[in-house]
């Protein structure tokens, strides 16, 4: 399977110039498979979880309605899902057959991208609780225990606070990979006529624009499959609490306490 296209510079040496598409397909496919897979290990295998023992009584305060997120976060993920959806859309469509005219399109989501994301980070360091969604040494144990139950074993899962460590692992392969293709789309945007950016195309020789244009492709078709997993564990029936808290903004406080420990994610914190 190839892994990069290449070409040759006018000296006709062979250069870089963009991944294969071949990787399109593969990340639709692992996307696929990953679902299906976790859909029937779900159903025929998974252990059930012990959380351990249950408190005697729910601690005092816990409201009814606790907040999840706030106005302001649950704007963030609909801008920041809707940009996602039409960059997936203008960037692939076109690769698989489909041509329009995407290419403004696509620069204009890529923007409204980076700048949630922008918003998103001072957001989130300045008035939301910052560590609750990084891997932090605590989270090794949880580690451990749910690598033992993937394989089968009865594991108490101790409750964890606000994020779990899978959405903690969702929430840095998104950042990492959302600040690549941001940082390599808006040096793109030096190859193309835009009236934000002169056009640059002498800023980096050929073969230096072909890394760029592999990372972009690279962190591009990661999102397939990044966003195909998320679309599937939104709309899982089990999840769906959580799905509902990003529209509405709470959860109730039964499934606050199935799922949380009020010591880890203390309600009313923010
Ligand atoms: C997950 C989000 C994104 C996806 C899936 C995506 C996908 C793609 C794909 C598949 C291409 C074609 C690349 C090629 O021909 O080798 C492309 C090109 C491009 N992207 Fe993105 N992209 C994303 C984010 C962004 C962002 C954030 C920006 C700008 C800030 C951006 C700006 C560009 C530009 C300017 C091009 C055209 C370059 C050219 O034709 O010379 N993209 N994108």
């Amino acid at each position: 399977m190839e892994l990069f296209q290449t070409g040759t510079d006018p000296w006709g040496q062979e250069i870089l110039i963009r991944i294969s598409w071949t990787l399109l397909t593969v990340a639709f496919w692992a996307g696929i498979a990953f679902i299906l897979f976790h859909a029937i290990y779900a159903v025929v295998w998974k252990p059930k979880v012990d959380h351990g023992s249950e408190p005697a009584k729910a601690p005092a305060g816990i409201p009814d309605k606790v907040v999840r997120h706030t106005g302001a976060a649950r704007m963030f993920h609909w801008v920041m899902a809707a940009s996602m959806l039409v960059l997936l859309a203008t960037g692939f469509l076109p690769i698989v057959g489909l041509e329009f005219a995407w290419l403004n399109i696509h620069w204009i989501s890529g923007l409204i991208l980076l700048l949630c994301s922008l918003y998103h980070i001072v957001h989130a360091s300045f008035f939301l609780d910052f560590w609750s969604i990084w891997i932090l040494p605590a989270d090794l144990g949880e580690a451990v225990q749910r690598t033992k139950r993937q394989l089968g074993q009865q594991v108490t899962l101790g409750k964890h606070g606000k994020y779990p460590l899978d959405h903690k692992l969702y929430h840095l392969a998104v950042s990492v990979f959302g600040l690549l293709v941001s940082a390599t789309g808006l040096l793109m945007m030096l190859r193309i006529d835009t009236p934000i950016i002169p056009r640059n195309d002498q800023l980096f020789a050929e073969g230096t624009w072909g890394v760029v244009y592999s990372l972009h492709g690279f962190a591009a078709v990661l999102f397939v499959t990044l966003t195909i997993t998320h679309i599937y564990f939104a709309i899982r029936p089990d999840k769906l609490w959580m799905t509902k808290a990003m529209i509405f903004g709470w959860v109730s406080k039964s499934d606050y306490l199935a799922h949380h420990d009020p010591e880890k994610w203390k309600v009313g914190s923010k």
